[in-house]
């Protein structure tokens, strides 16, 4: 049941945006936040006591992968079960990828994710687009098109040779597309025609076993590709987003272009901060659970990481939430390591994992894991400020995180899909207690009681541009 709220106040908790940190009451009418103030003298329809809690902005995941058909086999989450994940998580507002199939005009595309979300949403949406074919020239003149639909940036993978990946030429026509449309690029950044000599190799080998995703897609590959997409978005005039950024190679030449003024963002995951190379190498094919790409790297990198993440040589932690079963999915490539579909699970777990062990353990600020979790990823695709941070006539899309709840988390406990959970058995401290979408109580004393319709497709605003706080959001 969806508690909806025609006016809420929420009373003594301490405000943290990326900028602030104070304590006030919020009043929110309807869906939006219409007033801050210490002591408001207000009625409202409900009260909630927020004293001793953190009042966030609602999170937002710029990158998911739910209901898609990937590596012979659909992800397990779909919207209702993902996006139910996200909001006991605190996420409030996600980005996927709709996948243009081989030969499918982006309409077409959209059409199918459209349908996918429809009825099941319970927190807000956006797609970008995962582009992989436009041999045509009607295609590129459709790209162009997209952001007048709210679509406004589009990703395209430099690796999944013969399935996602393009080649320069077509990465750099989107990128010329991108600058003259207002959209920004994504990039998977690693170089998939060398990996594919490296697991043709590998498998002539008879190497076969999980441990050999990461090692036939060393990190050097991943910096060559990033640097690559760099200078052709130089070139093009695009700005250029690199997503799921793990390893030293690929944090410094985004860290070099920013110095250097260029539009260039990166993007790293929560479970590149966690996991490493010797996970994949667990006996039993546990190892399978951990394959996803680019591959978790040598533990030194969780030091490069969590600098970049501080510096703003990195700007935003995503989950790239692409959950597949161990139990049938994953186990698909028990004889061959390429088989193993790619992806992980985490959508539920980004907030707690980096407020735990990134804020508690002093590696950044609580205003930077907002600016990381929410505000960024809104300002970088074109939510913002209506959405990712706590302002009046902003939504009111919030979190009460009570700083001294305790959980383990778990695939017994969380609210995926997926038969395990990457940080398994991990002991936290913080986590969302209410959180809202709209002014609606999605979850109440950590309890989802969201129902599925709640949430609604989000039309984004060019790259650069505000998404106006005054402005409908259309379904
Ligand atoms: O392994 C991953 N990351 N699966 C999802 C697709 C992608 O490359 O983001
Ligand atoms: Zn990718
Ligand atoms: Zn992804």
């Amino acid at each position: 049941m969806s508690l909806l709220s025609q006016s809420l106040l929420i009373r003594g908790g301490r405000i943290v945006t990326a900028a602030d940190d104070y304590l006030a009451d919020v009043f929110v009418e309807g869906e939006r936040i219409s007033l801050i103030g210490a002591d408001l003298d207000v009625s409202a329809e409900r009260t909630i006591d927020a004293s001793g809690r953190y009042l966030l902005p609602g999170c937002i995941d710029p990158h998911t992968h739910l209901d898609m058909p990937f590596g012979g086999t659909v992800t397990i989450d779909d919207f209702e079960s993902g996006q139910g994940s996200a909001a006991c998580g605190g996420t409030t507002c996600h980005v996927d990828f709709c996948i243009q199939g081989k030969g499918q005009t982006f309409a077409e595309a959209l059409g199918a994710w459209h349908a996918k979300a429809n009825g099941k949403a319970i927190i807000d949406y956006g797609f970008h687009i995962a582009v992989t074919d436009v041999a045509d020239e009607e295609r590129l003149e459709e790209l162009a098109t997209l952001p007048e639909q709210g679509i406004t940036s589009y990703k395209l993978f430099m690796a999944y040779k013969n399935v996602l990946q393009v080649d320069d030429e077509t990465l750099f026509r989107a990128m010329e597309v991108a600058a003259a449309s207002g959209a920004l690029v994504m990039v998977h950044a690693e170089n998939g025609d060398a990996i594919d000599v490296l697991v043709r190799e590998a498998l002539a080998r008879g190497d076969i076993a999980p441990i050999h995703h990461a090692l036939t897609r060393p990190p050097e590959l991943e910096g060559e590709a990033t640097n690559r997409a760099i200078q052709l978005a130089r070139i093009a005039g695009s700005p250029l987003y690199v997503v799921h950024v793990t390893c030293r190679e690929a944090v410094e030449p985004i860290r070099r272009a920013r110095e250097r003024g260029w539009n260039v963002w990166g993007e790293t995951c929560t479970q590149y901060f966690f996991r490493s190379i010797d996970d994949l190498a667990q006996p039993g094919f546990e190892g399978a659970k951990y394959v996803y790409s680019p591959p978790a790297r040598d533990s030194s990198n969780h030091d490069v990481l969590w600098d970049a993440v501080r510096t703003d040589a990195l700007s935003a932690i995503s989950t790239d939430h692409c959950a597949f079963l161990w139990d049938g999915q994953k186990t698909l490539g028990q004889d061959d390591f390429t088989k193993i579909p790619n992806g992980g699970p985490g959508l539920e777990d980004r907030l707690k994992m980096i407020h735990h062990f990134g804020v508690r353990e002093g590696r950044i600020s609580l205003n930077r894991m907002v600016d990381l979790l929410a505000t960024q990823p809104a300002k970088l695709f074109g939510l913002y400020p209506r959405k990712g941070t706590i302002a009046v006539g902003a939504d009111a899309d919030l979190v009460v995180f009570d700083p001294q709840r305790t959980q383990t988390l778990s695939a017994a406990t969380h609210h995926s899909k997926c038969d395990y959970n990457l940080y398994e058995g991990t002991e936290v401290v913080g986590a969302p207690e209410h959180v809202l979408l709209r002014g609606t109580v999605l979850v109440e004393d950590g309890e989802l009681v969201a129902a599925p319709g709640t949430g609604r497709f989000v039309r984004r605003a060019r790259f650069g541009e505000p998404l106006e706080t005054g402005a409908a959001v259309s379904s």
